[in-house]
């Protein structure tokens, strides 16, 4: 019997290449743990546009909109940059995550041992990090109206709008408080309550969020400048970190940078729970597409690979098998194996995508 259903996105630059490493983690599941998911692949960002001339074809989201889990490669590239905005392939992601409402994204940022030195920050700041980022995903400026470019007094004027609702704002809070009760219990919410109405609104929602659900979880508020700041002077501070849309794109990519490289860090995207109770599910990596190396069998597929093992643990309830990924990963990164990214002495020869993948492929086989 199948555990479930996935739909693989692989879309541009390294993404298939790191997918394809997820395929052979995913029939490992089902050959050596019996653990077989029904899994369908399409097409999205720019080679879904080249295919069918949009980033996202309806029967592509009428199938994610269907599966337990979609798992999501990267999307765009220099060849897409001069398309008309509402092709773009961004556009195949940003759909997805509306249409789906996926509300609540995760971005655990953790500092592996064997790549603590690997930070542009001291190993002591960086070494045993674990915390997570949850962006709120749905709303906010990178979907408000007004927006456009518009003729004002002869010349252009560009606009983006910051909207958030109270229920938008209390239900990524809650997720926040519910992640922060199975970890150190801390919740540091990020806004611009100083200078942003919707920063006060997002404030007051938060604070009785917590007064009314959560009083046993420590809850601090910070600027998203100041967050900034503190994430790079002391990031163990944290454990888990709530801010809107925006915020949280940017913080997230400092957390991520925390860690050593962009290749290590995934990401679950959650909304509310389908029928057979599972929720609303898409897993990526932080990184994007890269397209400078992409078909060159260089990308780290780690950050993937990760994301695949947030799945088993967001979609199918298989933390002990998420945990059992996530070691061997971290039993590989030990043992020295390493893609280009995260080399950086002369003259060692950085293991290929694929490499990498058969080392990981290796260390399950060991955990069995
Ligand atoms: C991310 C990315 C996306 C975003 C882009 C690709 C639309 O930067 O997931 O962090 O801005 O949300
Ligand atoms: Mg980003």
């Amino acid at each position: 019997m199948s555990v479930g259903s996935i739909l693989i996105l692989p879309g541009d630059g390294i993404g298939p290449e790191a997918m394809a490493e997820v395929r052979r983690i995913i029939d490992w599941y089902g050959d050596k743990r019996g653990l077989a998911f029904d899994v369908s692949e399409d097409l999205v960002g720019g080679a879904a546009y080249d295919a069918h001339g949009t980033p996202l074809t309806d029967a592509a989201m009428d199938k994610a909109q269907s599966v337990d889990a979609v798992l999501f490669g990267a999307v765009g590239g220099p060849k897409y940059d001069t398309l008309d905005f509402s092709v773009k392939p961004e556009r195949g992601l940003l759909r997805l995550r509306k249409e789906m409402d996926l509300f609540a994204n995760l971005r655990p940022a953790q500092c592996f041992d064997a790549l603590a030195d690997f930070s542009s920050l001291k190993r002591d700041v960086v070494a045993g990090l674990d915390i997570m980022i949850v962006r709120e995903l749905t709303s906010g400026i990178y979907y408000g109206e007004p927006r456009g470019i518009f003729e004002e007094n002869g010349e252009r004027v560009g606009i983006n709008t910051q909207r958030y609702t109270e229920s938008e704002i209390a239900r990524v809070a809650r997720s926040a408080f519910e992640l922060a009760r199975k970890r150190a219990g801390k919740v540091c919410s990020m806004d611009k309550a100083n200078v942003m109405e919707s920063g006060i609104l997002w404030r007051e929602v938060v604070q009785t969020v917590h007064d009314e659900e959560y009083p046993d979880i420590e809850l601090s508020h910070m600027y998203a400048d100041a967050g900034g700041m503190q994430l790079t002077r002391w990031p163990k501070q944290f454990d888990v970190i709530v801010t809107d849309n925006l915020f949280g794109d940017l913080l997230s990519d400092v957390a991520a940078m925390l860690t050593g490289s962009l290749g290590m860090l995934p990401s679950a995207s959650l909304g509310a729970p389908m029928a057979n109770g599972r929720p609303k599910a898409l897993y990526e990596p932080v990184h994007g597409s890269a397209p400078d190396i992409a078909g060159q069998g260089k990308a780290n597929p780690i950050a993937t690979i990760l994301s695949f093992a947030m799945a088993l643990r967001y979609s199918f309830d298989l933390g002990d098998e998420a945990d059992r990924l996530e070691k061997a990963v971290e039993k590989v990164l030990a043992d020295g194996v390493r893609t280009a990214d995260l080399l950086n002495e002369e003259g060692k020869m950085p293991a290929t995508t694929s490499q990498m993948g058969d080392a990981i492929l290796a260390a399950l086989d060991a955990s069995l």
